[in-house]
């Protein structure tokens, strides 16, 4: 086909995204479908894969209609998707229960158990076992729900679920397969010890391929309902955070970049697996052969800025930034009188690995206003983000200059404030909304045999940002306060 387009799909947690991208880079069009997260009990998230496939759909269907020239130019397809979460199929695919997601935290007992019983796991899995990755919600299922347990045929990850939608097959690929926790991370290939540790066998594994790989191809059945024709290919693709960073460029040891969404992770690639289980840091396949990656993960990032707005009844984030920025502009010291806020509002992974951790403020007053929430927040954020920094450099992986992604990077005041509190330059790019759907839909072209050229493209740099040396004191004043409260926010749920 001359001139073939990629179609590149994220599976968020609150949306799914696609792209129609050019071989040149240059995206055509996109579109986005709301998903909403079901929280049945306390620490419990979960969403239906039927959902996901309609969404899938409604997402398609738009793009067909808006762009029908460049639609019918599709060629190839790559897929992106939120990682840890459980998709469980009986023998006729069918899905047996919800899946639960990465922030679903019901699995904290099993994680421990998994850590004490095989210590020695982490460095192969390249990370301890936390309640959000998928090994120990398997544990979890075969002690509360035993009958759905022993009808599972296989275990997917979420975005291959869209995949066995699109063609029929059960595959994924090796940056997802990573957050499983099933996974022999330096080796490439799913590790038995861990499933038969959690009831499982390789029987209930899918297929695995590269990221760029020609993993599989859209049935007839999927490509009549989607006006596509059959046989196209559909790369393995990946994680969304590995494929993200095929999107900004990021795909060389060395590079490295911070995601600023929902949740918030400080990633950096590097070209062999290097873990720190101490430090509750992952190890994880990137989308790009040998090569992987060093991810300190938060389980809350830009959510907090949302949840404090809310909290203080200011109409939007926007509206609270504004306030911030008058009320604690950052050419002057930051006072050590300002609030301080633990970010821990879903608890943490990295380095705490602690699901039952809880956020909170302290240091109020009675002049305390809604711009000082906001900045404790922005901060705290930022300070969790210098935490996971430590360790990710614990593990060897080395972190200089930083992209900005996620919707947190809409702020040039708060990429101001991580500069600031990272010590590091950080930058922010034109286009890096879409990076996980872009990154997609390179691993498209790869997989079909073009795009090698696009892969080592970046995205433009929209600002760059550099650490105010006037801060510096402040800021490391009030990170060691942070770290002081530590204790005591553990001792609540002790
Ligand atoms: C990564 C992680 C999240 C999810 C949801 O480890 O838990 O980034 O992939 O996006």
């Amino acid at each position: 086909m001359s001139r073939p387009i990629s179609l590149g799909i994220d599976l968020g947690t609150s949306e799914l995204k696609a792209i129609l991208l050019e071989e040149s880079g240059q995206v055509v069009a996109h579109a986005g479908a709301r998903l909403s997260v079901s929280r049945r009990h306390s620490g419990w998230s979960e969403q239906h894969p039927e959902d996901w496939w309609q969404a899938c759909l409604q997402v398609l269907d738009q793009l067909r209609l808006e762009q029908p020239e460049a639609f019918a130019r599709i060629g190839c397809i790559g897929l992106s998707g939120q990682m840890h979460g459980a998709v469980l199929l009986g023998d006729d695919d069918r899905v047996l229960y919800p899946a639960m997601l990465w922030d679903d935290s019901r699995a904290v007992a099993c994680a421990e158990a998994l850590a004490r019983d095989y210590p020695d796991f982490a460095e192969i899995t390249g990370s301890v076992p936390m309640a959000g990755l998928t090994a120990p919600k398997l544990l979890w299922l075969q002690h509360h729900e035993p009958q759905v347990f022993s009808a599972i045929d296989c275990v997917l990850s979420p975005k291959d679920y869209l995949r066995l939608r699109l063609s029929g097959e059960r595959l994924s690929d090796v940056s997802d397969a990573a957050g499983t926790l099933w996974l022999d991370v330096a080796r490439r290939t799913w590790f038995e010890p861990m499933l038969r540790a959690t009831g499982l066998s390789l029987s209930h594994m899918p297929g695995l391929v590269e990221g760029g790989a020609p993993g599989s191809v859209l049935d007839s059945r999927a490509a009549i309902r989607l006006g596509l024709p059959a046989g196209l290919v559909i790369a393995g693709g990946g994680g969304d955070n590995p494929v993200a960073a095929v999107g900004i460029g990021a795909i060389n040891a060395g590079d490295g970049f911070i995601t600023l969404g929902t949740s918030a992770a400080i990633v950096a690639i590097t070209d062999h697996a290097a873990s720190n289980p101490a430090s509750a840091v992952h190890s994880f396949c990137h989308a790009l052969p040998e090569r992987w990656y060093t991810m300190g993960a938060m389980l809350a990032g830009a959510s907090c800025l949302r949840w404090v707005t809310r909290l203080c009844g200011v109409a939007d984030e926007q509206t609270l930034l504004e306030h911030v920025q008058a009320a604690v502009p950052l050419e002057q010291t930051i006072a050590r009188s300002l609030p301080l806020f633990l970010p821990y509002l879903a608890g943490e992974r990295t380095p705490h690995n602690d699901p039952l951790l809880r956020g909170g403020f302290m240091n109020l007053g009675h002049d305390c206003t809604p711009a000082m929430l906001g900045y404790a927040v922005m901060e705290g954020v930022g300070f969790g983000l210098l935490d996971a920094l430590h360790a990710v450099q614990s593990a060897g992986a080395s972190v200089e200059a930083c992209a900005l992604v996620g919707g947190g990077a809409r702020s040039a005041y708060w990429a101001q404030l991580l500069a600031n509190i990272l010590e590091r330059d950080i930058y922010t790019l034109h286009g890096s909304e879409l990076s996980a759907c872009i990154g997609a839909a390179k691993l498209g072209f790869v997989a079909s045999g073009r795009g090698s050229a696009l892969l080592q493209s970046g995205m433009p740099i929209k600002a760059r940002y550099v650490p105010d040396a006037r801060q510096r004191a402040a800021l490391r004043a009030r990170h060691a306060l942070f770290r002081g409260l530590l204790p005591a926010a553990r001792a609540l749920h002790g």
